[in-house]
């Protein structure tokens, strides 16, 4: 299982700290929330953070972009150190090529859907992806309650994965914690994003060992 702990729940008046407690860490990636005010209804942080981000983080940098016309951006923040970028599928007309395009700039690429999006995409898609970031919140807050319905989301997906033989990593996003955690990795699920659980809590190091364990 590979931890990716939600930069978006830091005290960002330490950043630096913050990154390098994700350096000693067990995490394996870094997520970075990227949300426009238009796509989800709120701002976080944009290409100032990503720069901080590239100097210290010592482990890639998981973007998630929750943006309109995600095109006009993913070569910025694959320049700006992206490692992994997914965006949204409700927000592109062009997925196929957008994925294509990530990959040719040298980032793995990721597709992003929202928790009342089903699985249908596969069948057209799945050849593309280098993973699946399954929303189990709706986009736009950290903090909030993981919806069950993922579970199933990332069950088919993982499904199809197997029937077709991909390799694609599934992704899950939002309300992570320890009893979820075993849940979703039965369901299928390589990658957990926390963000509140890990950084809301007095030892972040200790709950990302805790889910790394899992
Ligand atoms: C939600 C973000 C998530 C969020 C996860 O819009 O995409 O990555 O930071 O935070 P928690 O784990 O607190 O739900
Ligand atoms: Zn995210």
């Amino acid at each position: 299982m590979k931890i990716a702990p939600s930069i978006l729940s830091v005290d960002f008046g330490k950043l630096k700290e913050e990154i390098e407690l994700i350096n000693q860490s067990d995490a394996d990636l870094f997520h970075v929330d990227i949300m426009d005010g238009r796509f989800v209804p709120n701002i976080s942080f944009g290409f100032p953070v990503m720069e901080v981000l590239k100097k210290y983080a010592t482990k890639p940098l998981d973007v998630h972009l929750m943006i309109v016309e995600p095109e006009k951006y993913v070569e910025s923040f694959i320049a700006a150190g992206a490692g992994l970028v997914s965006f949204h599928l409700e927000a592109t007309n062009h997925a196929h090529r957008l994925l294509n395009q990530v990959k040719s700039l040298g980032a793995k690429a990721g597709l992003a859907i929202n928790p009342q999006t089903g699985t249908s995409f596969l069948s057209e898609l799945s050849g593309e992806l280098d993973f699946v970031n399954v929303m189990s919140v709706n986009p736009g807050f950290g903090g909030q309650s993981f919806i069950n319905q993922s579970l199933s989301k990332i069950r088919l997906i993982a499904d199809h994965r197997k029937a077709q033989n991909l390799s694609f990593e599934i992704e899950a996003d939002g309300g992570v914690n320890h009893k979820n955690a075993i849940e979703l990795k039965n369901a299928g699920a390589d990658i957990l994003v926390a963000g509140n659980f890990v950084f809301k809590s007095q030892d972040p190091i200790a709950r990302i060992a805790e889910l790394k364990k899992i």
